[in-house]
């Protein structure tokens, strides 16, 4: 009998496989920790948990679960039409950014086409590519660990379909500004699609946030201008990683493609409910981003006072060399601190962390000190 692995596309035995953060319960059982013990600063959720109105609307929708969601996301894509001043034709909403990420490669990737990422970037963007037999082209990327705007725009050749850069970026912490960001894309050739991931966005200042708009309607006006897609996700400010949403604002024409290859039912009613109420919950997102400011000044400081390198970041992590980034981990993991190890990214010496409550950065700062002393 042919063996299933020589049936898979070879792209699909090939694929690299992606690690998540553990899952507290993981560690729980596999260290006899208690489980309230344990806190999970790996995976860049918020620490202050999840919205409160996207929470309640949750649990309201839930006593309709017998019913199929809305497969156009009607509502939600009305009231981000609203909250962003576009059309609601211009978004497409995923089980998560991470679906919008393949949803490009369904609709844009042929084998032996070419994807420009930077190398130190988020993971999703080349394992999407490769499992469309697309080629990643990485570019090294710069000192402060932002993109290299200008060595990838070089980058781009007539195989090129993708361009992708995250701002802030996972898991540099770095962002370009909103100008840099336009001049990039207006400097794209007309034959590649430019996705801006912004699923940090709500921690930067409002004015320092990327946005696309501009662009869109150049794009609108006939105007040149590469196609451009921004990524948003409820999954970070919002607090709502679990139920898995997240959106792309584009162009009407590939917002449309987009939603094509999507499947009928990719959101679930539970989420969209949230996610609606979410957008309008102005205080919790406030108090979220002055939360994480706060928390990524006390981290700065206790690494300074221990000498400690880090990449500055505007998100809500940070990178820390700490010598052998895989043994930390382990060591951490034996003392309740969930963290990530980043050797995948090129990175062994350092780990990741997300910026946690003040009690939970300090329990951190508390632990990383004993084990630079091992
Ligand atoms: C840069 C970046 N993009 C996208 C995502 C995916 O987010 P989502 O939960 O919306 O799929 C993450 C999650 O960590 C991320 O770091």
């Amino acid at each position: 009998m042919t063996t299933l692995a020589a049936l898979a596309r070879p792209e699909v035995e090939k694929q690299p496989v992606y690690e998540p953060g553990k899952p507290i319960e993981d560690v729980a059982r596999e260290l006899g920790l208690d489980v309230h013990h344990i806190v999970k600063l790996a995976s860049n959720e918020n620490p202050f948990g999840g919205s409160p109105l996207g929470l309640a609307a949750a649990q309201r929708a839930l006593a309709q679960a017998e019913l199929y969601p809305d497969g156009d996301c009607v509502a939600l894509r009305a009231r981000l039409a609203q909250h962003w001043g576009l059309s609601p034709r211009q978004f497409v909403i995923g089980n998560g950014s991470n679906e919008i990420i393949e949803l490009l490669g369904h609709v844009f990737l042929r084998a032996g086409d070419e994807v420009v990422m930077g190398d130190c970037a988020f993971v999703v963007y080349r394992l999407v590519t490769l499992l469309f037999g697309a080629k990643p082209v990485t570019v090294p990327m710069r000192l402060d660990r932002a993109h290299d705007l200008d060595a990838m725009a070089a980058a781009v050749t007539p195989r090129t379909r993708l361009v992708f850069v995250a701002s802030p970026n996972n898991p540099t912490g770095a962002a370009h500004s909103p100008a840099e960001l336009l001049d990039f894309a207006r400097a794209l050739p007309g034959h590649v699609v430019l996705c801006v991931d912004e699923a940090y966005a709500e921690y930067l200042d409002p004015a320092a946030a990327p946005d696309l708009r501009p662009l869109l309607a150049e794009g609108r006006a006939g105007r040149a201008g590469g196609h451009v897609i921004g990524l948003r996700t409820f999954s970070k400010i919002y607090g709502l990683a679990g139920l898995r949403i997240g959106y792309g604002y584009a162009s009407e024409a590939l917002a449309a493609l987009l939603n094509r290859v999507r499947q009928p039912f990719n959101v679930n009613a539970i989420s969209q409910a949230a996610a609606c109420a979410a957008l309008g919950d102005v205080d919790f997102v406030a108090r979220c981003r002055r939360e994480n400011a706060a928390g990524l000044r006390q981290l700065a400081a206790g690494l300074d006072a221990q000498r400690v390198e880090y990449a500055p970041s505007v998100a809500n992590f940070l990178l820390i060399k700490v010598g052998d980034g895989a043994r930390c981990f382990q060591w951490m993991q034996t003392q309740g601190m969930i963290v990530r190890p980043v050797a995948a990214y090129g990175l062994p010496e350092w780990i990741r962390l997300t910026v946690g409550t003040a009690e939970q950065n300090a329990r951190f700062l508390g632990l990383l000190a004993e084990f630079l002393k091992s």
